[in-house]
């Protein structure tokens, strides 16, 4: 059976994805102290954009009981100047509501007391009882705002937006601004032909070593939707310029600075003074560095010359694929500890089954290459920046390397036999917090280790040559997968315990819950996407996992058991009570992923021939925590 069999239409009735909705708040606009709306009512996953108007506002969270004072890690967007009363500043910030209980913001401009003069606003305010009147009165009488200016932002995104090429001239805009450390650094791509790269004050015009650098984005669209983002790490100068040599951009002035001094013999000007007489820009060879380049949001992870080709990227994104035999990018082959091989060791032909197994490892590992590629530019340059030691940040960077090489393995060999490719469809990454991305990784990894064996095993009997490289895939999964359960204060319990998974059960999982609707040209399908498993509860003593409950569909007949799969390819299976309540297995460890079968006592490889459902995963054991965690 071809892996394309089945139309585009099977991820399209699977994916139910609840979209979020965007709000936009204005902070101040024409003079008057409001926030525009007062109030609104949001669902989780909603953001929420505040815009700031003149003079100087910023929106922070209080209690219901406390207004004017920043709660304890209240959400908070650090001050934000503005001379305009009607054009909104470059910076804004922007939160995500992660539940339905009242928020409570206020103005803690202290200068005119911007909250007590009434100055407040509300996320899910009741409708009685604490309403945001109630809040605004207490407000009248609350003591002076905090915190003080220079109060660095919390729990939102704090993005600067710098357009290159405003108005069709060579300059940045702005391009000369006081930021705060912790902002993410927008750049938005405007025609004609620029790039931006970072220097230093004394060398205008030429790559500081180390910095960020963007490549040369040709466009005629003034919203092109390609944007370069980085994130302030601290309050240091920050130079750039845009490299384009046809019309010397760097000399001519498209030049910028983020926390110049602002007086000395550092300033702006100076600095574009010396750009002036500069010597020939130069363009450096490898771009995107030091910062995310994305395309409508998505994450362009790398490119392969110092000229985005969007039309390359977009039309045909198998074009970026490289071609058999072609050498890697060494920047990516250096991180991944080296390169792919030259061939593996091929037979002379290739079973239809041996086509299906590397088109399902390629689909899912498009996903996990995306995933922990975009992991790792926000834990670099992006928002989750020094969250963890260099040494671990790094560790992970390679890995995400390794899994870029890995792909390889099976674009490679599809080439090879002059197959079909699968395409990277667009992806919902769950990962608005660093806690979700390493929780999705851990998924994953899971699957994809697990998958790998099935398929390993499967192999073995078709296309025999496949085993080593799939199995040196494994090795470097593993590896990944300790590190993430280290990351998670978790006891490192995957590593020697990946679960059997039939593959035929994991794509469809992560076509559903991962797959962005309708975003696969083609979409892959391999038989019947069956429902999600649904868990009602967890019942657990001590921590570990003492049984589940799950919803049985309307009209199931006969028996059902849940198929618990455990390590070196076990199963063991529990009978489902009419009330949903199955028990858990004694002795499992860490993560183990369910399946509601129709029969018992079938071996994990063979499940799908006998499942009810689609997979989950639940932890078993106790939460363990580390004993260096603080
Ligand atoms: C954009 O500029 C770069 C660098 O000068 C150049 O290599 C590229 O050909 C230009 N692209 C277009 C379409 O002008």
């Amino acid at each position: 059976m071809s892996f394309f069999k089945v139309a585009a239409a099977t991820i399209g009735l699977a994916a139910s994805l609840v979209s979020a909705t965007h709000y936009e708040v204005t902070v101040g606009k024409n003079g008057q102290l409001k926030f525009d709306p007062e109030q609104l009512t949001a669902n989780i996953g909603d953001t929420v954009t505040y815009k700031f108007f003149a003079k100087n506002h910023a929106v922070a969270q209080s209690t219901f009981d406390h207004p004017c004072q920043l709660q304890e890690h209240g959400i908070f967007s650090g001050f934000t100047p503005n001379q305009s009363p009607d054009v909104a500043a470059p910076t804004d910030f922007t939160i995500t509501v992660t539940d339905t209980k009242p928020l409570w913001f206020y103005c803690p401009q202290q200068n005119g007391n911007h909250c007590q003069s009434g100055m407040v606003h509300a996320i899910n305010a009741p409708a009685q009882g604490n309403t945001l009147q109630a809040y605004k009165d207490k407000a009248v009488g609350a003591p002076p705002s905090t915190p003080a200016v220079g109060t660095l932002p919390n729990g939102g995104l704090r993005k600067l937006h710098i357009d290159v090429g405003f108005d069709g001239k060579l300059v940045f805009n702005p391009n000369n601004v006081a930021e705060l450390t912790g902002t993410v650094v927008e750049f938005s791509y405007l025609p004609k032909n620029h790039s931006i790269v970072q220097s230093s004050f004394d060398k205008p015009c030429q790559p500081l070593d180390g910095g960020f650098s963007a490549p040369f984005f040709p466009t005629q669209e003034t919203t092109s939707g390609v944007t370069f983002e980085v994130t302030l790490k601290d309050n240091k100068p920050v130079w750039f310029y845009c490299a384009q040599t046809a019309a010397t951009h760097c000399q001519a002035g498209m030049v910028g600075a983020i926390n110049a001094p602002a007086e000395g013999a550092n300033t702006f000007d100076a600095f574009k003074g010396l750009a002036a007489h500069a010597p020939p820009s130069t363009i450096p060879p490898n771009t995107p560095l030091g910062g995310a380049l994305k395309v409508d949001g998505v994450l362009i992870p790398h490119i392969y010359n110092n000229v985005l080709d969007l039309a390359a990227l977009s039309a045909d994104w198998v074009n970026v694929v490289p071609a058999v035999g072609t050498e890697l990018d060494p920047y990516l082959a250096g991180m991944a500890g080296g390169p792919s091989p030259k061939d593996y060791e091929w037979a002379d032909t290739i079973t239809q089954d041996g086509v299906d197994y590397l088109q399902v490892l390629l689909f899912q590992g498009n996903f996990i290459a995306t995933l922990l590629i975009e992991g790792f530019a926000r834990l670099t340059v992006g928002v989750w920046a020094n969250q963890y030691p260099e040494a671990i940040t790094q560790t992970l960077g390679s890995l995400a390397a390794q899994s870029v090489v890995r792909l390889r393995t099976y674009t490679d060999s599809l080439q090879h036999y002059k197959r079909e490719l699968v395409k990277p469809c667009k992806y919902n990454l769950h990962m608005d917090s660093l806690d979700q991305w390493l929780q999705t990784v851990t998924e994953a990894l899971s699957l994809s280790i697990g998958t790998t064996q099935d398929i390993i095993g499967l192999a073995a009997k078709t296309d025999e040559w496949m085993v080593t490289p799939l199995s040196t895939g494994l090795g470097a999964q593993s590896r990944m997968a300790a590190v993430i359960s280290m990351m998670q204060s978790h006891i490192a319990s995957p590593s020697p315990r990946e679960p059997l998974i039939p593959f035929q059960l994991a794509w469809p999982h992560i076509a559903r819950k991962y797959v962005v609707d309708g975003s696969c040209t083609e979409s892959p399908a391999f038989g019947e996407m069956l429902p999600e498993l649904q868990i009602v509860s967890e019942n657990r003593a001590s921590g570990r996992l003492v049984s589940v409950k799950v919803t049985l569909p309307q009209g199931t007949q006969g028996d059902r058991w849940l198929a618990w799969l455990g390590p070196w390819g076990t199963v063991e299976y529990s009978l489902v009570g009419a009330d949903g309540v199955a028990t858990a297995p004694t002795g499992l460890t860490g993560w183990v992923w369910v399946v509601l079968t129709t029969k018992k006592d079938v071996a994990a490889r063979d499940i799908e021939t006998v499942d009810a459902s689609g997979i989950h995963m639940l932890w078993t054991t106790e939460q363990w925590t580390s004993p260096w965690a603080a």
